[in-house]
């Protein structure tokens, strides 16, 4: 944007998830006006942390009344459609459907903000070339730029590209300047969890370990305050498909044990006060997986709008 707003900025939060951008619009004047998610876990998780419960309809077929006028938009849309992991069925995927909608509601209700999230292969992706040509016809300018936690100086992995598309202004996406300092693992560990018997709910089961070291990435607890030591991206899958889908600590005692969801929301940026309910383990790991970078979205609501007490 040429210049960045004072005023209020109305936001629509789509595929709210446990609330990643609720989470950052906190330091900034932004208003969500509605949060949409079907899932009825990251509703109750969002609900405790916020002051407003998401609309759990389906985006599918949401209807157009159903919009409240906003200045932005917010969506991280399912990234299977697009990702290595799944079968890259792109726009005929059944995930995409509620995507493809929203980008009928964009063309009817232009918002002058909307921001996109989602993985790296949605830059290549038929959906991409979709959005871009629908939104260039109403004269949307629109960008992109890859945004990692390394680049703000954080120990973990998880790049990822936020697609801007602007109505009457522009915003020049330029990355972050080089951190003047990193932080190491360390900083995001609690230690008290490295006590076998405190953890114990978090280790992996010995004879699992003896068969699938190979393909597992681990850290070692005395790795932990070097500097050049990152987390890889903590999925969705983490709990339940342990290859390559987050890293894992390797304690004194030689055990693996899963970083906790409390760790992962530290990493990224979540407040130390977000609570995720009572909610069992594997959900949990499920949210914090889908969720998002709360820095990287902090990032571009600051090139926009001025942040709280500036
Ligand atoms: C990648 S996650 C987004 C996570 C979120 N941004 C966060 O901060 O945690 C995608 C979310 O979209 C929701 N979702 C997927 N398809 C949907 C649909 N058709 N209607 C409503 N929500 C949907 C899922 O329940 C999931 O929470």
């Amino acid at each position: 944007m040429s210049a960045k707003t004072s005023t209020r900025i109305r936001a629509l939060e789509f595929y709210s998830g446990i609330g990643a951008f609720a989470q950052a619009a906190q330091s900034f004047d932004v208003e969500i006006l509605t949060a949409f998610d079907q899932s009825q876990a990251a509703n109750q998780v969002y609900a405790q942390n916020y002051s407003h419960k998401p609309s759990s309809r389906n985006l599918d077929s949401i209807s157009l009344d159903a919009i409240p006028d906003a200045d932005l938009w917010w969506l991280s849309p399912p990234c299977t459609p697009y990702s290595r992991r799944g079968e890259q069925k792109d726009i005929g995927d059944a995930r995409a459907k509620s995507f493809l909608r929203l980008i009928e509601l964009m063309v009817a209700k232009k918002p002058s903000l909307i921001f996109i999230e989602n993985v790296e292969g949605f830059l290549n992706s038929k959906m991409y070339a979709h959005l871009c040509q629908t939104l260039t016809q109403c004269r949307y300018t629109i960008s992109s730029i890859k945004l990692c936690p390394t680049m703000f100086g954080i120990p973990m992995q998880r790049p990822r590209i936020f697609v801007v598309a602007t109505l009457r202004q522009t915003i020049d996406l330029v990355a972050p300047a080089k951190p003047s300092k990193r932080q190491a693992l360390e900083q995001f560990v609690d230690y008290s969890l490295n006590d076998t018997e405190s953890g114990r709910y978090l280790l992996l089961p010995e004879e699992y370990v003896k068969k699938h070291e190979a393909v597992l990435n681990v850290i070692d607890l005395n790795q932990i305050s070097d500097a050049d030591v990152n987390a890889i991206c903590f999925t969705s899958g983490y709990y339940r498909c342990r290859k390559a889908s987050g890293s894992l600590l390797r304690l004194g005692s030689g055990r693996l044990r899963f970083f906790s969801p409390q760790e992962i929301l530290a990493l990224l940026r979540f407040a130390p006060s977000f609570s995720l309910s009572d909610l069992e383990l594997p959900i949990c790991y499920r949210l914090v997986g889908n969720s998002v970078d709360v820095r990287a979205i902090d990032y571009l609501l600051s090139s926009v709008v001025q942040r709280k007490l500036e």
